[in-house]
């Protein structure tokens, strides 16, 4: 502003319109940044979930019910839409290496380890927790989309490490006369 001295008037008011341009144009960029920015969050937490989902760890020794319901890995289903699948992680699989569960549905993954530690990472998803030997994590999660996810290992557990993956095939949801709320 202080340059408006010894301004022509031409210049004044060129002056005047160059700076009104400015504050719309760098309105416009804080406004698309704002939204930039709110919507990248949105999008992650709808499809990724606000924090990283990791459930209770615990471990109950005695517990001889334990070690059957984790003996090769399993699915029960536990209400109307609710399952648990227990998985046990060994160097180089997880057990069950292909899981089917429906759309929609409150799964519960219960997961150890049968010998050295591994990593329960289900792509594409906020899944992701520790296998420990002796202790059983566990981690709620529900599908909303069909399709194949992949549990991969990422704890680093030997020589093939990298092909230690099994599948999660999501069908089509199940839940046709209770309706889904969404
Ligand atoms: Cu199991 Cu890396």
């Amino acid at each position: 502003m202080s340059e408006e001295r010894g301004m022509t008037p031409f210049e004044a008011a060129f002056h005047a319109s160059a700076e009104r341009h400015e504050r719309v144009w760098t309105f416009c960029v804080i406004v698309m940044l704002a939204l930039l920015t709110i919507g990248t969050m949105f999008y992650v937490v709808r499809d990724y979930g606000l924090v990283s989902a990791t459930g209770a760890f615990y471990t109950d020794p005695a517990d001889p019910a334990r070690e059957a319901a984790f003996a090769d890995g399993k699915i029960v289903r536990t209400g109307p839409n609710a399952y648990a699948v227990y998985v046990v992680g060994r160097a180089w699989h997880w057990s069950p290496d292909v899981i089917r569960v429906p759309a929609g549905a409150e799964i519960t993954f219960y997961v150890t380890s049968a010998d050295v530690l591994h990593g329960f990472e289900i792509q594409g998803t906020a899944v992701n927790l520790t296998a420990v030997p002796g202790v059983v994590g566990s981690v709620k999660y529900t599908f909303r989309r069909p399709g194949v996810y992949h549990i991969i290992c990422n704890e680093y557990c030997g020589m093939l490490h990298h092909a230690m993956v099994a599948r999660i095939v999501v069908t089509p949801s199940q839940a046709v006369t209770t309706g889904t709320p969404s």
